[in-house]
This record gives structure tokens, C-alpha cells and sequence, in this order.
């Protein structure tokens, strides 16, 4: 038994996806919830600074006592994750081996999709994943969503995310994947629409399978908690927007603190 909190980061609302999922797979874990609203997106930035926020946001959940933490970014699981695990001592998880690996089982075609910010498809870390798999693979950078959730236009008949969705998944569409990850965290809050433009595919999403698979690894490792479930939410900016969007895309309302990141 470790009754210690769960620490979860993102760089916004993406890793919301990820509480969701824990939450009900292990509803007797504290979560402790990290969005640097104050400095998303990070998709668009160089891998040293997506290395150096990454590094702070680990430290934040640290000086919380967490005893693992888990980057629910997909830009710092295929940017930074490789390189920073080793400076820290608690086990640290991300969101791409397990996308991955459910993709390569749900791909009838062996043609596999994945839309991510522009970050993660330069790394290119999915896609090596997917050829050692065996599988072909596409990767399509799709920087705007991430500001369109940030900003609340998740109805799936938004006008401008079904234009942007649109303009990005054409080549997917040529591609003919039938199985695209939705490998940027802040995609499933905009699944619905997506899936309207790409009818008929299997979406991905790295959240749930990254959840699954942390609360496998607790249980194997006997680390789950059998106190009562909680979730703290912090943010590196003004928490106003952050808790009326967590409370649509959760279905309950949170309370948010700001914290200074710059600080860890
Ligand atoms: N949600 C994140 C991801 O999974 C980050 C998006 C961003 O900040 O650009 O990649």
C-alpha cells in the first residue's frame, strides 16, 4: 500500500483526459493535477525548453510527495521524457508507448495515423514505433487545436475547429488510415468532431491507455492507495478559464490554485 498522490502534468487541459481515467480506474488515489496554463502550448517550442518545463513540472508535483508521476503531455512524452527520466528518482511515465502499442492491435489496414502538435511529429517517436511494429504510418502536425481547446471551442459543430479539423485531416483521408492517435493529449476533448471528419476510423486515445497502464503497474507493484480519492488542481496562470472548461470536459466543478512554475 502507498498512499501517497499520483502526480499528473500537462500543459493545459490535455491531462484532464488522463484524471478522467484514473479517477475511475483507481478511485482511491489522490491525484495532484499540473496545467502550465501560463505557458502552453508547448508543442511549438524548441525540445530544450519543452525539456526545461518538463523538469519544473516534475519538481512542482515532487515538493507534493507524489510517488510517480505521469507527463500526460503528448510533446513531453516524444520530446523530453528519454532524456530527463534518469535525473529524477520516482518512476515517470508518458503517453506514447501504450497509444502505440493499441494502435498497432486496432489497425485492420496496417496504416496508421498520428496527429500531434508540430513537436511531437518532428521527433518522429510514434511513428519509429509504429514501423518496428510494422505498420505504416503517417504523422500530421496539427498545432491549432491545441489553442482551440484552450480556448473553448470544443462543441463538436464549432464552426472553426471543424474548418481547422478539415484543412489538417485531408491527408489522413488520402492516406487511408483507419486508425489515427490522437497523440497531443488536448485531441480527445475534440474527438467528436475529428471523428466526424474521418468517419468510420478507430481513434486512439493515449490517455486511457496510459492510465490503464499506470494503474497496471501500481497494482503489480503494490503501490495503490486505500485512502479516499481526491484531485488537486494547479495552474501556472490565472485559473478562471482552466476551471470553467475542467468542469465541462470533468462534469464537475474544480476549484484551481496558481502557482509560481518558475520557481521549481
Ligand atoms: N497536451 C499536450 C500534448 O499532448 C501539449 C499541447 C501543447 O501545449 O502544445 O502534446
Amino acid at each position: 500500500m502507498d498512499s501517497r498522490p499520483i502526480g499528473v502534468f500537462d500543459s493545459g487541459l490535455g491531462g484532464l483526459g488522463v484524471v478522467r481515467e484514473l479517477k475511475k480506474l483507481l478511485p482511491n488515489e489522490k491525484i495532484i493535477y499540473f496545467g502550465d496554463t501560463g505557458r502552453v502550448p508547448y508543442g511549438t517550442r524548441s525540445p530544450d525548453t519543452i525539456k526545461k518545463y518538463a523538469r519544473q513540472d516534475v519538481r512542482f508535483l515532487l515538493s507534493h510527495g507524489v510517488k510517480t508521476v505521469i507527463a500526460a503531455c503528448g510533446t513531453v512524452s516524444s520530446v523530453a521524457l528519454d532524456d530527463i527520466k534518469d535525473e529524477f528518482t520516482l518512476p515517470l511515465f508518458g503517453v506514447v508507448n501504450d497509444a502505440a502499442d493499441c494502435s498497432l492491435h486496432a489497425t485492420k489496414n496496417g496504416k496508421i495515423a498520428v496527429i500531434g502538435t508540430e513537436a511531437t511529429i518532428s521527433s518522429g517517436v510514434f511513428e519509429k514505433k509504429l514501423k518496428i511494429g510494422g505498420a505504416d504510418s503517417i504523422g500530421v502536425a496539427c498545432p491549432l487545436f491545441v489553442s482551440l481547446v484552450e480556448c473553448g471551442f470544443i462543441d463538436e459543430n464549432d464552426p472553426c475547429t471543424m474548418a481547422a479539423c478539415k484543412k489538417y485531416l485531408a491527408p489522413i483521408k488520402s492516406f487511408g488510415a483507419d486508425t489515427p492517435i490522437l497523440g497531443c493529449t488536448h485531441f480527445p476533448i475534440i474527438s467528436k468532431t475529428i471523428s466526424k471528419v474521418l468517419p468510420g476510423v478507430v481513434t486512439i486515445d493515449p490517455s486511457k491507455e496510459a492510465a490503464r497502464s499506470l494503474a497496471a503497474t501500481l497494482s503489480a507493484g503494490g503501490m495503490l492507495s486505500s485512502a479516499s480519492g481526491s484531485v488537486e488542481y494547479y495552474v501556472s496562470d490565472e485559473p478562471r478559464r482552466f476551471k470553467d472548461l475542467a468542469q465541462i470536459f470533468l462534469g464537475e466543478e474544480v476549484t484551481a490554485e496558481k502557482i509560481e512554475i518558475e520557481k521549481y
